[in-house]
């Protein structure tokens, strides 16, 4: 197989929903690809934050193949040790009291937002549905997470989206308050919302701590800890989507964990399971019984070789990874820093979920040059290029990747 005949396959056979770069990769090995031809590149990307622990890491290969081995899939009707032990090990490192295990993000979040309209139905009836998320973010691909996703190009083509979301500028309580009066909340404030939960037609707010797609942009961490005021106050869920920032990506295992306060639900995806499908979600105390049985339901979710992979990414965290993330996103903000290359404008982000914002040529062709030189990242809003390498990357390959976007800047014409 060559890298042409596949694109020309996949021309013939797969859906054109991909602007694909035009490599083929065969494998992987750490944090190195290779292509069909042979060709090496250093992976800041992970396959879009999934591959947290690498390629071809030998813990997570034996915790697959031992549990294919002794069950693949089971329904949700039965009881698996594995979902238990991924489920108690994810409550006690983050304080939460329960999990539900569905296969995506998006599916992630469209399960925190049923458990926020649920909680406000029963307890208040009718009438106070609506979410509140922030401009710029992003939530999901599906028809409800679109529709929570604050871009109004995501808006499009698919109508009618599932109604009830308004968004406010990330960042400002004031613009949080008005979005949940609503079109007619000018003079509104935060006292009046403070007066009465049931006075806004809100049930929840929901937010990514650091937006990701949106151009790995934090948020304040005075605004965060006022927005858990206000919530509690108006008695709001707290819905914080960590599809992205999840699993070890800022240096902690959550990034609330970082904010110091407490979702009431926290969404999980991408690098909980080091590459296999898998999302979820996990919910504060006091909301353990809002979603009851036949009120959620993924057929696929808990799958045991999933929960077996995602129990040996937490496993290898432990075994000083996670320790490291912080200082190894340090070291490449220090070398960002350091080139006084004129079409850097800054790097910013935790972890290893950094962006560089990219000034005088555009992210996108500058992303394209970056791959075939032979480093694989991403582009994130209007004009970042991000990295998200697997957190197990090596500071040889993290050298390697560097080396390659310096050289790179340094032949832009
Ligand atoms: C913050 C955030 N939420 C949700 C999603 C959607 O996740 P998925 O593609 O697994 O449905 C993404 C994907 O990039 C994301 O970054």
């Amino acid at each position: 197989m060559t890298t042409k005949k596949l694109m020309e396959a996949y021309e013939d056979h797969i859906l054109p929903t991909y602007d694909r770069f035009p490599i083929a990769i065969e494998s992987g090995h750490g944090a190195t690809l290779r292509d069909f031809e042979g060709k090496e590149y250093i992976d800041f990307s992970s396959g879009l934050g999934v591959n947290s622990i690498g390629y071809g890491n030998e813990k997570w290969l034996a915790a697959i193949r031992d549990q294919a081995g002794t069950l693949q899939h089971i329904s949700n009707l039965f009881y698996t040790a594995p979902a238990l032990e991924l489920a108690r090990r994810l409550n006690e490192a983050t304080g939460m009291g329960g999990v539900f295990f569905g296969n995506s993000g998006a599916e992630a979040n469209e399960g925190i937002i049923k458990l926020a309209r649920k909680y406000s139905y029963e307890k208040y009836g009718e009438g106070r549905s609506s979410i509140v998320t922030l401009k710029g973010s992003f939530h999901g691909r599906t028809i409800t997470t679109l529709k929570a996703t604050g871009q109004e190009k995501f808006h499009n083509y698919f109508f009618p989206f599932t109604p009830g979301f308004r968004y406010a500028e990330a960042g400002s309580i004031e613009s949080i308050v008005k979005a949940l009066y609503g079109e007619n909340s000018a003079g509104m404030n935060k006292c009046a919302a403070k007066e009465g939960s049931n006075d806004t037609d809100c049930c929840a707010v929901m937010i990514e701590l650091i937006q990701g797609e949106g151009g790995v942009i934090p948020l304040d961490k005075g605004f965060v800890s006022e927005l858990r005021a206000l919530c509690d106050e108006m008695d709001l869920l707290l819905l914080v989507d960590e599809v992205q920032t999840g699993i070890g990506r800022t240096g902690s295992l959550f990034a609330f964990q970082q904010y110091g306060i407490i979702p009431d639900a926290v969404s999980f995806a991408k690098g909980i399971a080091g590459g296999l499908p898998m999302g979820g979600f996990m919910v504060g105390k006091a909301l353990k019984n809002v979603l009851g049985p036949g009120t959620h339901a993924t057929t696929f979710g808990g799958n045991p070789v999933c929960c077996a992979a995602a129990l040996a990414v937490l496993d290898t965290l432990e075994e000083k990874v996670l320790s490291q993330v912080s200082e190894k996103g340090e070291y490449i903000k220090s070398a960002i820093n350091k080139t006084d290359s004129p079409y850097i404008g800054g790097i910013r982000g935790l972890g290893l979920m950094l962006g560089i914002q990219i000034k005088g040529i555009t992210h996108i062709e500058l992303v394209k040059k970056l791959v075939s030189n032979g480093l694989i990242c991403l582009t994130a809003g209007s004009d970042v290029v991000r990295f998200l390498p697997p957190l197990t990357i090596s500071y040889e390959e993290i050298d390697r990747g560097l080396e390659v976007f310096i050289h790179t800047l340094e032949d832009v014409t």
